[in-house]
């Protein structure tokens, strides 16, 4: 498969249908002449390819593709399925998608279809078809992206006929038996019982909540339909090119509509869209980083954590822990609430930091910025004209520093160091079941795995994800949310024997949500055993967010329990002759007169598994995990709120989020940087040492 050579490469996302002919070849001596080696193109140019049903126009591509490698740029090719043309969705109107109304979107913008319709299955499959018959073997194509940002404006979940169909299939295949089906969603509840699968709605316009199973059910189903959607696309393009063009897809951030370990185990690597200021206007809430004074604390730089997170996730979703940034912001955006221009130098660091967390690839979004249509605000490397833009002179202002930032390993998770290194789940499945039981206005699961990924960064450690289907030895686990909890993963956590910490609600529901009165593991959604033989859960509490619960650790330290408390009782039942020693209580809830009695264990052990039965402050993270690291000797040390780090391919990369100079020299760092100027981290700049 293509890979680059060991150093950081940059390309650049390109619309040569959008701009006359006679400037491609400019075009391209420019992009070559800033540095850049990949451009990807074509993902929304479906009605250019096929203007006619059936009739495919490849010339202008074919030119296109030419001119670019011509000119010694390689080529990523996309599916162009977020974009129909009219046509397709004229003469096949049953693959729109259907707003929770049950009323069809309709054409006039982009991602209206649904990925559940058969009849839109076929059509993708079509024009991939035709798309790896023509340029499978083109000498310039390095390899292709499916679609772009599957779920990008919530764009999953449909509610028309063909959804429905598909979901009663889907369910028939999972349950078998209705009856199966009645007793695990528990549909007695409310006369909800079913006759047969096609008696099964889609649980829009119901008049209260639906039946939580039916909710999840509905949620994996339209999780598996992207998933296929995307699989055939790669079946296709696999049978159909050359044995060294790779499959990547370009992620988008905190999409929850369907699960992107899956997506990606049919991928070669993982790719991502990074806005870091369309992030922190319009995403920082969803991933409990909100308030005014983040924003605009961050709003010309980008949060610390929040396009971080991504490039960890998604290189570690990457089957190669390979990661690439397909689309990086350039300059102001045009879909946040607010658009700012970011700091002069963002666009470097937005790349250096990249590079940091395993990128081998940054591609900036877009080479000129839109003359007409929805994006005429969103800058690019260039504007309309052509006349370079800000970012131009920052990408030029790299140059001479990739060379020093060569990759040790590309398939080791960009060479992360690991002995600091935490590993931290996060399975949509948690996000998924997080919304069918609602029971808290604020339960977020993305967010609380956010919180404690702040938590790690804000203590300069590394982060790995850990998912069901990856897990990796590393020190220490933290599993924020995972309701449903899987046996395999509880059974590698106990092998590794590294001290784990579990935040609340783990294990607490079966595969179809059914209540519990003990933390439980289970295998296919059944449970098979306790998660602690002696832990018992009695009932929760969600709490309003001016109220807070004291909780206070075996050493005295005190801290707060905010949002979500549980009922936990231990109780002696460890096997006699068992080797598990009793749960342990490390923590307990302050005892004060008007809380209910019940509350009294807070955070427990047995062997090298934690339980917490509250959500942490970040001071209560910093004394829980304190003990943990020195158990675990990882070097955990405080960063001040503006500074990250990352250590990777033995260099330690510095970064200043902040208005004001920080002294390396602070860290112990000492000596000249391999960028930057000696200890100095100036603001909003990455400096870089050799990690000693
Ligand atoms: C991305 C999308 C691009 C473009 C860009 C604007 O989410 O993939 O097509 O719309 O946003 O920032």
């Amino acid at each position: 498969m293509y890979q680059p050579d060991n150093q950081p490469r940059l390309g650049v996302c390109y619309y040569p249908e959008h701009w006359p002919e006679d400037t491609w070849e400019a075009d391209a001596r420019r992009m070559k002449d800033l540095g850049l080696t990949t451009v990807r193109i074509g993902e929304f140019a479906w009605a250019r390819m096929e203007p006619e049903p059936g009739v495919f126009t490849w010339d202008w591509l074919d030119r296109a593709i030419q001119t670019l490698g011509d000119a010694g740029l390689k080529v990523v090719l996309c599916t162009p399925t977020p974009t129909p043309p009219k046509w397709l969705t004229d003469a096949y109107p049953s693959v729109l998608r259907h707003s929770e109304d049950g009323l069809p979107e309709k054409h006039g913008s982009r991602r209206h279809v649904s990925v559940a319709s058969k009849t839109y299955r076929e059509q993708s499959r079509r024009i991939t078809r035709a798309l790896a018959d023509r340029y499978g073997h083109n000498p310039h194509i390095i390899g292709w992206q499916t679609d772009n940002e599957y779920s990008c404006h919530d764009s999953t979940l449909s509610y028309g006929p063909e959804d429905r169909d598909a979901f009663q299939l889907w369910l028939a295949k999972a349950y078998g038996d209705i009856n199966a089906l009645n007793a695990q969603w528990g549909t007695v509840f409310w006369s909800m019982t079913y006759r047969s699968f096609d008696e099964i709605e889609l649980p829009n316009r119901l008049t209260a909540e639906p039946a939580p199973a039916h909710w999840l059910d509905f949620r994996r189903f339209f999780s598996d339909m992207t998933a296929e959607f995307n699989r055939e696309q790669c079946d296709i393009l696999r049978a159909g090119s050359r044995v060294d063009m790779f499959i990547t897809h370009n992620f988008m951030v905190a999409e929850m509509g369907f699960d992107h370990w899956t997506v990606s185990s049919d991928l070669d690597f993982a790719s991502w869209d990074s806005y870091p200021l369309g992030f922190v206007e319009k995403f920082a809430g969803r991933m409990g980083m909100s308030g005014e004074a983040i924003v605009d604390r961050y709003m010309r730089i980008g949060h610390p954590d929040i396009v971080s997170l991504h490039h960890d996730l998604y290189r570690d979703m990457s089957r190669t822990g390979r990661l690439w940034v397909m689309e990086q912001q350039p300059g102001p955006v045009n879909w946040a609430d607010w658009n700012p221009a970011p700091v002069d130098g963002a666009v470097r660091f937005w790349t250096l930091e990249a590079i940091a967390h395993g990128a081998e690839v940054v591609s900036y979004f877009r080479w000129r910025q839109a003359q007409w249509a929805q994006e005429t605000y969103h800058t690019g490397l260039n504007r309309p004209d052509g006349t370079p833009d800000r970012a131009s002179v920052e990408v030029e202002s790299l140059r001479d520093d990739l060379p020093k930032l060569t990759f040790v390993d590309r398939n080791d998770a960009a060479g992360g160091e690991k002995s600091n290194t935490v590993g931290l789940y996060f399975d949509w499945e948690a996000a998924f079941t997080y919304e069918a039981l609602v029971q808290g206005k604020d339960q977020n699961a993305y967010a609380h795995t956010a919180n404690w990924y702040h938590f790690l960064r804000r203590m300069g450690l590394n982060v790995e994800f850990v998912s069901p289907s990856r897990m990796a030895v590393l020190p220490a686990y933290i599993i924020p949310c995972a309701p449903v909890l899987e046996a395999d993963v509880v059974d590698f956590l106990r092998e590794t024997g590294a001290p784990t910490v579990f935040g609340c609600r783990t294990g607490s529901r079966d595969g179809t949500l059914n209540w519990m009165p003990q933390p439980m593991v289970c295998e296919d959604g059944v449970p098979v055993e306790p998660l602690m033989t002696d832990l018992f859960l009695d009932r929760v509490e969600s709490l309003r967010p001016s109220q807070q619960i004291g909780v206070e650790l075996a050493d005295g330290t005190a801290m707060q329990a905010s949002a979500w408390v549980e009922h936990l009782r231990i109780m002696g039942l460890s096997e006699p002759g068992s080797n598990a020693p009793p749960v342990e209580v490390l923590g307990s809830f302050r005892r004060e007169p008007h809380l209910p009695s019940g509350l009294d264990a807070a955070f427990v052990r047995q062997e090298n598994l934690h339980y917490l039965g509250f959500e942490p402050d970040y001071e209560g993270m910093k004394a829980i995990m304190a003990p943990i690291f020195d158990a675990a000797m990882i070097a955990a040390d405080e960063l001040p709120e503006d500074i990250r780090m990352r250590r990777s391919d033995g260099r330690l990369y510095v970064m200043n989020f902040g208005p004001t100079d920080y002294d390396a020299a602070k860290m112990g760092l000492r000596g000249e940087a391999i960028i930057g100027e000696g200890t100095v981290v100036r603001p909003y700049t990455i400096s870089v040492f050799a990690d000693t």
